[in-house]
């Protein structure tokens, strides 16, 4: 390496230190990759370069750190999980609970994913036994999440009907209705160093995983496993999956959908 100019692994170590966000607790390849398109675009070739670039600039930090959380999600995304959710294991909880049921959406995102479960409570009519906290790193996601404004491509396959029922269309802009909205409390929180919420019925973490290395995936499962109640579920992304989930004090229930024992 030339005098000078430092590779990943230095440019993680001085992010960290500047920011307290941990790259190496991502996928490196991944990661890697990603940083470096955001650093050709910026013409600065070298993560050296690149990190006093960010380091004098607070927008462009804030941008940077903008990027490079994904943040790509959608109503009802997994039409499959959505129905069972709301078939089966919404009606369990709320038959087997007297109170609220608490449910974190962790890596919420802009909201789709909470306001999603917030609209089956509400097709049960038990829209008033449910708490949501649903929590991003991300906080221009959360902005969005807040507002709770859409594109139609945002709504994903959401059923007309559910659309003419639960969106106020503005032009463009399908705006969740104020009863769904007042559902769900956002809050800014990194899952890998905030403390967890407590005594959730359920934890949905989707889609959040896959960016992180195995070692951080398991400090996760650890970790909601630990403030779940018993019997209580997990829902993670269809494309993730959990390793013998008994270590975590898990079994399967259904497709991505655990149940902690
Ligand atoms: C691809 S989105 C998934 C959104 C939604 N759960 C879904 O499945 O449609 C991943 C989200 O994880 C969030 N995320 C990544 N690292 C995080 C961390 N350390 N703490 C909290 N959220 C994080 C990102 O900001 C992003 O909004």
């Amino acid at each position: 390496m030339p005098p000078n100019t430092w590779d990943y692994g230095l440019f993680k170590a001085a992010f960290y230190k500047k920011t307290g966000l941990d790259l190496d607790r991502y996928k490196d390849k991944q990661m890697e990759r990603r940083i470096k398109q955001f650093m050709q675009r910026k013409n600065k070739p070298d993560f050296r370069l690149f990190f006093d670039y960010l380091s004098g600039s607070p927008p462009a930090m804030k941008a940077f750190l903008n990027y490079l959380t994904i943040n790509t999600s959608e109503f009802f995304r997994d039409e499959k999980v959505y129905k069972h959710l709301q078939e089966e294991i919404f009606v369990e909880l709320l038959k087997k609970e007297q109170g609220a049921l608490k449910i974190w959406s962790a890596g919420c995102s802009i909201g789709a994913e909470p306001y999603s479960v917030a609209i089956a409570m509400d097709m049960l009519k038990a829209l008033d036994r449910v708490k949501i906290i649903a929590s991003d790193i991300d906080e221009q996601a959360l902005q969005i999440a807040e507002k709770g404004s859409y594109f139609l491509k945002q709504l994903g396959k959401t059923r007309k009907e559910i659309i003419h029922k639960y969106f106020l269309v503005e032009g463009e802009d399908y705006h969740i209705i104020p009863e769904i909205k007042r559902t769900v409390t956002f809050k800014h929180h990194n899952l890998l160093t905030d403390p967890p919420y407590p005594d959730c019925h359920m934890i949905l973490c989707r889609n959040v995983f896959i960016y992180f290395k195995q070692e951080t995936q398991e400090f996760l499962l650890g970790r909601f496993s630990e403030v779940l109640k018993r019997g209580g579920f997990l829902v993670i992304g269809s494309a993730e999956y959990i390793n013998n989930p008994a270590r975590f004090g898990l079994t399967k229930s259904y497709n991505t959908i655990y149940q902690k024992e």
